[in-house]
């Protein structure tokens, strides 16, 4: 889809991080902006900065995870401004580290509500009125660890898994429809981003690792959303492990005993 002055972009967790990045990149591009992002300090503030700046904005308070709170997202949305052109979906939270077994319960829920449940619910309750339109486009924010395994980590590669799965099967569903209708998953490796500064987390990222800033996601998302590119890994050396795991499951899969 052509990025045009005037469309209007929604992005969740857009009070911060990645989501910030690509609702600045947005509004440099003449887009209005509606932020959904729970953590209200946060989101008033980037909405005011927005503001000043002259750009149209709707913030709304929204926990990505609970139903009810999207379907008044949507209203509101659909009230104040009409159709969504871009929808990212977009926030996500980590858990701590440890062996998959040994994860309590409340973790479990925690993650998946905001990481799977939190882009069913974006994509239940914003692609419908796309379809309608036959436009839009569609960035779900899943991982590298989509694509791949990062160890002790289960909770958190399970759900971008299913980030990947979700917008694989969108775009499959979308195809032949008709419709001018794209989608990409994002997979980003390591951004600059508050999700890193736990000092747990923090501490299990090997010294030298290089640091994408949300800035250059952003510049990715957009030219992906122009291409109407299905995958976008934004990191340099993502292809290297993604090949790995092909390879591995070839070797293995691929040659029935
Ligand atoms: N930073 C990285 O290295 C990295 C790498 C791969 C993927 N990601 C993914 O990028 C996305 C954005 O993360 P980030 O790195 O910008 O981190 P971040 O913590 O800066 O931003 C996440 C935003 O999501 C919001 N949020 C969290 N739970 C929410 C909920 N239930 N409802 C609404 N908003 C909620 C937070 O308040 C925050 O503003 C996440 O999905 C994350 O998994 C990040």
């Amino acid at each position: 889809m052509k990025i045009k002055a005037g469309q209007v972009a929604l992005v969740t967790g857009g009070a911060s991080g990645i989501g910030l990045g690509m609702a600045t990149r947005f509004a440099e591009l003449g887009l209005k902006l509606v932020l959904a992002d729970r953590d209200e300090d946060r989101l008033a503030s980037a909405a005011a900065q927005f503001e000043r700046e002259g750009v149209t904005v709707l913030a709304v308070p929204t926990d990505v995870s609970d139903p009810s709170g999207m379907e008044r997202l949507r209203d509101l949305v659909c009230e104040r401004l009409g159709t969504v052109d871009i929808l990212c979906n977009n926030a996500g939270v980590v858990s701590p580290f440890r062996p998959l077994w040994t994860n309590p319960l409340e973790d479990w829920q925690r993650v998946v509500d905001v990481n799977m449940w939190g882009v069913i619910h974006g994509i239940r309750m914003f692609v419908p009125a796309m379809v309608e339109a036959g436009r839009g486009h569609v960035v779900n924010t899943a991982s590298m660890a989509g694509l791949g395994v990062i160890p002790s980590n289960g909770i958190y590669n399970a759900t971008k898994h299913a980030v990947v799965s979700l917008s694989e099967t969108l775009r499959a569903d979308l195809d032949g429809g008709g419709h001018d209708i794209g989608v990409t998953v994002l997979c980003p490796g390591l951004v600059e981003t508050d999700i890193n500064s736990d000092p747990a987390i923090a501490a299990l990222i090997p010294e030298g690792s290089v640091f994408l800033k949300p800035d250059d996601v952003a510049r990715q998302v957009v030219a992906a959303i122009e291409r109407n590119q299905l995958y976008l890994a934004t990191n340099a050396g993502s292809d290297a492990l993604i090949r790995m795991r092909q390879d591995r499951v070839m070797q293995e899969a691929g040659q029935p005993l």
